[in-house]
């Protein structure tokens, strides 16, 4: 059945290619997380590991690469917003692949905890950190979701490593 990894001999210099295609198999949408550092000002991250975890009460959760510069300004952000990004969005999502700080051309507002809130995505999820878990190369971050909105659109997706759009014929 295809490539077949044993990870009980994994290792990450012979393997990780093969590994990462695997992952690469589970179609995501894309995101963008921002928050507000001491010291940063405004902050965000393309990110593709978002999920919602709990509905009552309303949780989310992103991991942050401990590797990443930007790493401890999310774990340490009380309050931080979740952006779905949409399929025209794509130059939203590249900025921030980039840079922290490339809000230039990207629409936004602040919301009551100074957090930027990026205008016209497909959904926002605007959140209370509620719990950090230590996992591997990566901090899971939980969000207790306080605001959500949504629109119609169609959703900028990840898959294979490239970049896809999903037309929506139906809006809920
Ligand atoms: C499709 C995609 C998904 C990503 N998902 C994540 C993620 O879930 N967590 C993360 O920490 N970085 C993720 N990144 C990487 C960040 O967007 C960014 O490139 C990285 O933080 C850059 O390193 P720096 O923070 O040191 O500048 C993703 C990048 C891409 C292209």
């Amino acid at each position: 059945m295809g490539d077949v990894i044993d990870m009980r001999s994994f290792k990450p210099s012979d393997n990780l290619k093969n590994y990462r295609n695997a992952l690469g198999r589970f179609a995501t949408g894309i995101a963008v997380v921002t928050a507000i550092g001491p010291e940063d000002g405004p902050t965000a991250i393309t990110i593709n590991s978002f999920a919602s975890v709990s509905l009552n009460p309303a949780l989310i959760l992103w991991s942050p690469d401990k590797n990443s510069r930007r790493h401890d300004t999310f774990v340490n952000a009380e309050h931080f917003v979740v952006h779905v990004l949409a399929a025209e969005q794509r130059y939203i999502c590249d900025g921030f692949v980039k840079s922290a700080y490339a809000f230039d051309d990207v629409p936004h507002l602040y919301n009551e905890y100074g957090v930027p809130v990026i205008e016209d995505c497909l959904a926002v999820f605007q959140c209370r950190q509620y719990a950090t878990h230590d996992a591997g190369d990566h901090t899971i971050v939980l969000g207790e979701v306080h605001r959500a909105s949504h629109r119609p659109g169609e959703a900028l997706v990840f898959a294979n490593g490239a970049f896809r759009e999903i037309p929506v014929t139906q809006q809920a």
